[in-house]
């Protein structure tokens, strides 16, 4: 017999309930931070999944925005995906993620992203690798920058505008980086229990050029300082950012702090003694081929055109011919053309972010052109690795 599935966008007080269970035994957590992680996202913001009549399972969306090309595409995030183990592998969580990416195709929602736990789930609803998150460490002894360039400011409230001013004129530049709503800036700057955490302005209080956000901690027989987040706007920022860390080497051992994979900051080092301590990639949905392709900012200079063909078969609207004309950092969207790029919507994910070379995914079967549309692809979303120090 076909199950039957219900997918819930209002949540009773019985389904928050039975979904919090579902969520704390999934994410091995307790029922305290199932709490914080209810209150955080909002409790309309969750969705669940009934079979037979019982919530079988759920997660939490997330609407803000992702930079791309200088532009805030709209996005919604994805978090807390999980099922009841006693209903695991019947498809209750495909059946949710479809149903989820159908209402936000509904909403004209133009892209979703997700860290994933497994791949394959998400890749068979159309996600697939969009950027990179990836955690540093350096020990303090190795920065050997100790005068700083510029004064720097305890902030005494890290609830302020002036760090969300800061913040948008790095996220503008980076290529991934979310524009981030309330939840996300609140994981940032409120502590966990036992923890205080520390903000300094960078600069002058009249015009600082960045900031650091960041905790101490005893972890293994040793003190760390963990940075929650950084804005570094200026070279004498990055120095300054540097020197203040080194400074603490008395009594803290390591630095970790989250970058892009090539981590310019580390440029001013003296020594390649930064290394990686964990990466993960973040995946992409393209939800709605039109409005993403359109909203997004693309390279100044770049003035082409690209014929794509687009396979989706769970959002049939994105399974279209479609052309993308560039020029002047905008992009144009018609349907129809010659189709000359053909793509599924997974590949069109990595292609979008420019994670991966067109070159990279004719290689991995991700999509098939002919040598002026691979040009053309080339041009338009090359671009530097795309990143975010977020992780949701
Ligand atoms: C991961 C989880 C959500 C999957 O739920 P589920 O209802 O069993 O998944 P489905 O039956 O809908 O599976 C859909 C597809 O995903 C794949 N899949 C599901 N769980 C998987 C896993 N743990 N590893 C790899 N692939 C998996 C299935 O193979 C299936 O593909 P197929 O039809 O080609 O075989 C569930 O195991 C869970 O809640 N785990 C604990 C919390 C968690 O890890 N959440 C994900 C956070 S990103």
């Amino acid at each position: 017999m076909t199950p039957s599935f219900e997918y819930k966008t209002l949540v009773d007080f019985e389904d928050v309930k039975n979904l919090g269970s579902i969520l704390e035994q999934a994410f091995v957590t307790s029922a305290d931070n199932r709490e914080k992680f209810f209150n955080s996202m909002g409790l309309e913001n969750l969705r669940v999944i009934c079979r037979d009549g019982k919530v079988a399972g759920g997660l939490a969306t997330l609407s803000m925005g992702m930079w791309l090309g200088g532009q805030s595409v709209p996005m919604v995030g994805i978090a807390g995906v999980g099922i009841a183990p006693e209903y695991r592998g019947g498809g209750v969580a495909i059946a949710l993620i479809q149903n989820m990416l159908q209402e936000l195709y509904a909403q004209g929602t133009p892209i979703s992203v997700l860290y994933p736990a497994t791949q394959q789930l998400y890749r068979k609803a159309g996600y697939e690798q969009g950027g990179h998150y990836c955690l540093w460490e350096i020990s303090t002894q190795d920065i050997r920058l100790h005068k700083p360039s510029l004064s720097l400011q305890p902030i005494a409230n890290l609830n302020c505008e002036i760090l969300h001013h800061l913040y948008k004129q790095q996220a503008k530049l980076i290529h991934g980086y979310l524009d981030r709503n309330s939840s996300i800036w609140d994981t940032l700057i409120k502590p966990e229990e036992k923890e205080t955490v520390y903000g300094y302005l960078i600069g002058s209080q009249e015009q600082p050029q960045g900031y650091i956000i960041f905790s101490q901690h005893f972890q293994t027989d040793q003190t760390v300082i963990k940075i929650r987040d950084w804005v570094v706007l200026s070279h004498a920022a990055a120095q300054t950012f540097w020197s203040f860390l080194a400074n603490h080497r008395s009594t803290i051992k390591k630095i970790l702090w989250k970058s892009s994979l090539i981590d310019s900051l580390s440029l001013l080092l003296p020594e390649q003694t930064a290394k990686i301590k964990h990466q993960k990639r973040w995946m992409l949905r393209i939800v709605d081929v039109y409005k993403a392709l359109q909203l997004r900012g693309y390279k100044l200079g770049v003035e082409t055109e690209l014929h794509l063909a687009v396979k989706d078969d769970l959002l049939t609207a994105n399974n279209d011919r479609f052309i993308l004309s560039v020029a002047n950092g905008q992009g144009e969207v018609r349907q129809g053309g010659k189709g000359e790029l053909q793509i599924d919507i997974q590949g069109l994910a990595s292609l979008y972010t420019g994670l991966f070379t067109p070159h990279d995914l004719k290689l991995a079967g991700k999509l098939d052109a002919s040598d002026t549309a691979i040009l053309a692809a080339t041009e338009i979303f090359t671009t530097s690795s795309p990143w975010m120090p977020d992780f949701f």
